[in-house]
């Protein structure tokens, strides 16, 4: 959360930082600020949205040749004005952003205001600025020496990035726990939280680690220090990101364009994959591990949101081709329990930015234990593929909507592909049916093309229901996963209040809120339980609730019951979460554009949670 961006070199940082925070918007929307280094500093923020700040600064001194900027998301101190990033030291000699929390920013802030260091906001990243100023002003040490002190005396997760008028060609960054990343060009360097508004500038990169700091001088090679004053080599690595992936394309909306993408997604996720020829799949980042897949007693898999859908479909997968006993844990509960875990486990961590705080803990505790770490990741050089011993990445491209979709059916896809390989390997699946499904796969992408054909019968139906208050989403088998995702799709961007069920459990409680108001989505496709979830239709139109039904094409029984029907391609069960995913992402989609909603950056949201 927060996107952080700096620059440093010849040219003019101002476009440089303002459109890397239109590049970063997603990651955090409360407000918005930059601070150049020209003489004095400079420093511009605003409450809102960056566009908000280009019209802030509209006749104010932008000039500079260095600079920071930030786009927050707020943790500690209401979303306003003053609490908007950069921030100053007492002096306005020093000013920071900030990525991350500290926690024990209020120890530190009563010590500094008792030695008579003045406040201006209620951030927790104030604090550390102040700290850094205290000790550079009070130890007689250089700046660095005084990042590095008061570094060493915060607890929490940041990344940060310092500009200081006594250092007038230099940027000080440093991470612990949130993400950075230097973009060298020639005799210029880009800093960023991911290489999305770094791409367009160069290819060349270098990702920061935990407790490192990124000395940066202009017209001189990075150095690279952790925190305790070891000197690193910076490793430099090349980005491969395609520009026009960053790009809505004439789409109204990233989130609709990541709908529309699934079938390329998809497709790219089983690319170079799969071998028809022979029979055989090859996920590479198995191999080196293949032994300890196949002895493994238990996969765990861990994630959050979107992402945790995507790995309970896993936990059916996995049960049904591999036959190993599956867990699917919420990484937020996994890391403050004290889960039985050891090196027979293997814990598989879901995760399309690859950042979130809660997932990586989880991480590093089951490393602790001895268990093998095996990440799904969308974006590469992501500190959770970092930190895994081994993974696959999704290849879904650059997902920059809030709401995540053309992950989701990646994930799935790869966890499926990692299925395959393994009920193979351990002699779990014949050569005939794993030969049928790798065809079946491979059709997933062109149902998923004709599923969004629908687009337009489902942009009325969701006229229809723009005004509901509430929702249900009923499924059941791998549809239940399905269920929780449409829910999830549509109260994060309509703010329509939805909950995901399996179907039979509703008899259970919340048959009691169906009337003739609710609207249910059931997701009634071909499955071994067709009868079981035709009567869960047939219990809800008892009660007269609006049935809206995703049936298999040339479906009789569930469709006549069902007040609104969409009908998609018949596809092997076990791959039906792939394309019965798609029109709940276009209803929620067109329900929320109908109630004017802020499709792609949802309040209060934001697409990487780097903090707990
Ligand atoms: C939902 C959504 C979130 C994320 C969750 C995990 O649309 O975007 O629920 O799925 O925050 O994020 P990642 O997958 O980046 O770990």
């Amino acid at each position: 959360m927060c996107g952080i961006v700096g620059y440093i070199g010849s040219k003019e940082a101002y476009p440089i930082l303002i459109n890397g925070l239109k590049r970063l918007e997603y990651r955090g929307y409360d407000s918005a600020g930059i601070a150049l280094l020209n003489g004095d500093i400079n420093l511009y923020k605003t409450k809102g949205k960056v566009a908000d700040l280009e019209a802030y600064v509209v006749g104010k001194n932008i000039k500079g040749t260095i600079g920071i900027g930030h786009t927050r998301w707020a943790t500690h101190g209401e979303p306003n004005d003053v609490n908007a990033h950069p921030h100053f030291s007492e002096s306005k000699n020093l000013a920071v952003i900030h990525n991350g929390i500290i926690e024990n920013y209020d120890v530190i802030k009563e010590k500094l205001k008792n030695d008579g260091v003045h406040f201006r906001s209620n951030t927790d990243t104030e604090v550390l600025i102040q700290l850094i100023e205290y000790i550079y002003k009070h130890e007689n040490v250089d700046l660095i020496k005084a990042i590095q002190l008061a570094l060493g005396q915060v607890i929490g997760a940041y990344s940060i990035v310092i500009l200081s008028k006594d250092n007038p060609n230099t940027i000080i960054a440093a991470r612990k726990g949130s993400p950075l990343v230097v973009g060298i060009g020639k005799d210029e360097y880009f800093l960023a939280s991911d290489a999305s508004p770094i791409v367009e500038h160069t290819r060349d990169v270098v990702y920061i680690n935990d407790e490192e700091i990124a000395i940066i001088r202009k017209g001189e090679e990075l150095v690279l220090k952790t925190i305790k004053n070891q000197k690193k080599t910076p490793f430099i690595e090349k980005l491969e990101m395609d520009l026009n992936a960053l790009e809505k394309e004439g789409y109204d909306h990233f989130m609709l364009k990541e709908i529309f993408e699934q079938p390329r997604s998809i497709r790219d996720s089983i690319r170079g994959r799969v071998n028809l020829k022979k029979d055989t799949i090859t996920m590479s980042g198995i191999i080196d591990f293949e032994e300890r897949f196949l002895n493994a007693r238990r996969i765990i898999f861990t994630a959050a949101g979107t992402s945790w859908h995507a790995a309970l479909v896993g936990e059916y997968i996995i049960e049904e081709l591999v036959k190993i006993p599956v867990e699917v844990e919420y990484a937020s509960e996994f890391r403050y329990r004290n889960p039985i875990i050891d090196d027979k486990d293997i814990l598989i961590a879901i995760s399309q930015s690859g950042e979130t705080a809660d997932t990586l803990a989880a991480m590093r505790l089951a490393k602790e234990k001895g268990a093998l770490v095996y990440s799904i990741c969308n974006v590469v050089g992501s500190t959770i593929a970092r930190t895994s011993h081994a993974g696959s990445y999704t290849h879904a491209g650059p997902e920059i909507g809030v709401a995540s979709t053309k992950a989701f059916t990646s994930q799935v896809t790869v966890i499926f592909l990692i299925a395959l390989m393994l009920a193979q390997k351990k002699g779990k699946i014949s050569n005939e049916k794993l030969r049928k499904l790798i065809i079946e796969l491979e059709k997933i992408p062109s149902v998923v093309e004709e599923i969004l054909q629908l687009n337009d019968q489902i942009k009325e139906l969701a006229r229809i229901f723009t005004y509901a208050r509430n929702f249900l989403y009923l499924g059941r088998g791998y549809n239940f996963p399905v269920a929780l995702e449409g829910a999830l799709k549509l109260k994060e961007i309509s703010y329509i209040h939805a909950e995901g069920y399996p179907a039979a459990e509703m008899k259970h409680g919340p048959i009691a809120l169906i009337d003739k108001k609710m609207p249910v989505v059931v997701i009634a496709v071909d499955s071994l339980i067709y009868e079981k979830i035709v009567s869960n239709i047939q219990e809800i139109k008892a009660r007269k609730g609006k049935v809206i039904a995703v049936v298999t094409k040339g479906d009789k029984t569930a469709a006549a019951l069902a007040d609104y029907v969409l009908e998609i391609p018949p596809t092997e069960e076990i791959l039906s979460p792939l394309v019965s995913v798609i029109p709940l992402q276009l209803l929620s989609y067109h329900i929320a554009v109908m109630r004017d909603c802020e499709i792609d950056q949802p309040r209060n949201l934001a697409k990487s949670v780097t903090v707990e």
